[in-house]
This record gives C-alpha cells, structure tokens and sequence, in this order.
C-alpha cells in the first residue's frame, strides 16, 4: 500500500482496537410505509433508532408532493438561492413555517447542520462570545469554531454554571447563548424558561435548535419553546425537517430583521444550490400533516411514555425527560456495540453510540419510539432488551 497513507492505516487500526471504528449498513425500507420495520442486509428488523417519530417519512401525501413539484419544477434548484434558485414554492413555505411557529418570518436552509453553521457563525465573530451547553450537537460546536467567537461551554443545563460564565466574560462585544431544545443523544431538554431570563438580564441573543422538539411537543406540534410559551422569546428558533418532518431540509424562524440579515450574511446559504422542489414541497405537506394530525402526537407521547417505564422497571439506567429518545446507558464502547449486535439478532434496529458523538465511558443504546409503534411490538421489544441486558450483565435483575 502506499506509505503515503501510512499514518491512516495505524489511525484506523487504533479506531478498531477502541471500538470506535464506524461503517455503514445497507438499509432497506420496508414495502410497509409506517417505517416502523426497516431491512438491514436482508434482515427483517423492528426499527427503534429512527428520528422519524411522527412515522410519516414514506406517507403518500409527501409522496404525491415530491412528484407535482418535480413535474412543475424539475429535479434541481440549478443554482444558489440568490442567483436563480429561488422558485415561488420556496416562499409559500417559509410562510407556512413562520406562521406555525408564531415569527415573523422563516428562511429554509439546505440542512440543519448548515443551518446551525449559518446561523451562529452570522451573528458573532472574533471578540464576541458563545456560551453553548456541553451536549449540544456537533453543528453548533462546528459553528462555533468555524465562527472564530470565543465558546464557553457550561455543563449540562447547569444554569449556575452559565451564569457564572455570563458574569466574567459580560465584556465580550456580543454574546450569544445557544442550546437544544431536546438533546439529540439523552432525551433530556433544557431549562428554556431559566434561558430566556438569562439573555434578557445579561443582554445576550438566545438560540434554540428545536431539530428533535419540532413536530413532536406543542399543540400543532410547533416544539418545545412553543409549548412553555416562550417561543416569541427566543431569537433565533431553528429546526429541522429530517426528522419528525420525515424529509430533508432546515429552517430558521425569527423576526423579519434577522431573517434578512441571514440571508445576506449566511454562507452556507448564499454559497449552496438551493433544495431541490421536491424537497421543499414535501417540508410544506408534512407540516399540514403535522399541523392537523394531533393523534400521532399522542400516540407517540404513549409510546415514548411505555417504553421508559418498562425500562425503568427492568431495571436500566436511562436518560430523564419525555420525548421519545430513551438512551440506555451501557459505558464501555465495546459492551454496546455488542449490546447492538445482539438486539439485531433478535430483530431489532437499535444502534450503539459511542464517542466522539457521546463523552468517553458513556456509550449507549439510543432507543427512539415512533408514533406508528403498537404496544405489542413495543413490549415484545422490552422483553428481548431485557433478556439481553441480563445476559450481558447490564441489569441485574
Ligand atoms: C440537535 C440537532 N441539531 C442539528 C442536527 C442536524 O440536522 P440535519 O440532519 O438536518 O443536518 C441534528 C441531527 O443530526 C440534531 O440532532
């Protein structure tokens, strides 16, 4: 081999000695279009890792959407936004965003990782300061750094610690504050209304990334913040709609200066094609389905609801809160990848996370529920969990 690759090959080695080595499975999506059971190299499994919780990822309705707009359209934007990627269907959406979420105006962004990047490295730069909570996704880490604004991260949702953090460095130029809403790896959500206080007192801008809080809390499914009220609150709301949406695409929500001023300053958005229509077409029906189905919130808040406390009982350690991400802690990478290997086994798609998405010595199982989910399948899933969490000595009981 080339010893030019060298260095590469020892890196790769020392990744597969830790268990931290990754690759990627082929999937299969079932012909049933629930996706609540996926194919995974012919296997035939029950899929508890999806982020498609309101379980409407292959509904006909996006279907039927995809397909008109690529009749009308075509299959590409063909250019950025601001040159001539800026078709009418693009607006129509972002107004349905902005009025579900109670702004004044949204801007669609091609994915919610360039989102967080735009957003963040938009508003602050060099001798401003970002005060960011250690488990945020990676995309608001990315953005930071990319950002080159000093990042001050406090530790999770510890609101002493980031007031703490707020008091001595209250001399940066700007400061901004930014948190998920439902952490992406734990389930667990922030303190939004101790947040809010906290940008007001210290005069800071707020930023909340709703990408696993939209569609699944508030009465039309308008996220977290909607929900405890504060969403008008909030400078910069941002989602996604890779997940509870069931498609591909970003958006952030916020008064009309701020929007206008991201559309000028935002790189990942100027310097990117647009989203193809068919994409931006399916972000506008599944937002109706989102808006008028309430019955899949429910039911996904009953799924989410058995499922923690059946774990609970079988004795696992699992993440606090409410939304339909219940991670089991397991700690050494290599007793969850195996804790993986064998739900696969038994018919269950439920992957092993491990550093660096996750701090060391706490790899898990991240189990999410979907509304489309039975009972039964559920519980027959809670019992094959606990037999191989006995097994592998993770539960004693
Ligand atoms: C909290 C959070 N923010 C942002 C993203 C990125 O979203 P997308 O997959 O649309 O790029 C994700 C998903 O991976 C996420 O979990």
């Amino acid at each position: 081999m080339n010893s030019r690759y060298d260095w590469i090959t020892k890196e790769m080695s020392e990744l597969a000695e830790r268990s931290l080595e990754r690759s990627l499975p082929l999937i299969t999506p079932d012909s049933e279009q629930s996706g609540k059971t996926i194919w995974i190299q012919g296997e035939k499994l029950l899929n508890l890792s999806s982020n498609n919780y309101l379980g409407i990822a292959g509904h006909p309705r996006l279907i039927e959407a995809a397909k008109q707009a690529t009749q009308q359209w075509g299959t590409g934007a063909t250019a950025s936004r601001l040159v001539v990627g800026n078709y009418s269907l693009y607006h129509q959406v972002e107004e349905q965003l902005a009025a579900w979420k109670g702004r004044e105006a949204a801007l669609i962004f091609p994915n919610g990782y360039m989102a967080n990047v735009a957003a963040i490295t938009s508003l602050v730069g060099r001798g401003d300061a970002v005060f960011s909570d250690k488990l945020n996704h990676a995309s608001i880490v990315d953005g930071i750094i990319l950002s080159r604004a000093d990042h001050y991260r406090y530790r999770h949702n510890d609101m002493e610690h980031l007031e703490h953090l707020l008091q001595k460095h209250g001399n940066a130029r700007r400061k901004l504050i930014v948190t998920d809403s439902i952490f992406s790896m734990d389930g667990d959500h922030a303190p939004i209304l101790e947040l809010t206080r906290l940008r007001d007192q210290y005069d800071a801008l707020l930023m909340v990334d709703e990408a696993h809080g939209s569609g699944v809390y508030g009465e039309q499914g308008e996220g977290l913040c909607h929900a405890l009220g504060v969403h008008e609150q909030v400078d910069v709301l941002m989602g996604t709609c890779s997940k509870a949406f069931g498609t591909y695409g970003a958006y952030i929500c916020a008064d009309h200066i701020l929007i206008r001023y991201l559309l000028n300053k935002s790189r990942p958005l100027i310097y990117t094609t647009g989203l193809p229509p068919a994409t931006v077409a399916t972000i506008g029906e599944a937002l109706r389905i989102i808006r008028e189905e309430p019955e899949r919130r429910e039911q996904l808040r009953r799924n989410g609801d058995f499922f923690r406390h059946a774990l609970t009982d079988a004795g696992f350690t699992l993440g606090t809160g409410d939304s339909p991400i219940i991670p089991v802690y397991v700690g050494e990478n290599q007793h969850a990848l195996e804790f993986s290997r064998q739900l696969r086994e038994a018919g269950i798609a439920a992957v092993a996370i491990r550093p660096p998405t996750v701090p060391a010595g706490t790899a898990r199982i991240r189990f999410s529920v979907m509304a489309t989910h039975t009972i039964e399948e559920l519980d027959w899933a809670i019992g094959e969990i606990a037999r191989i969490g006995r097994e592998l000595g993770v539960i004693t009981s």
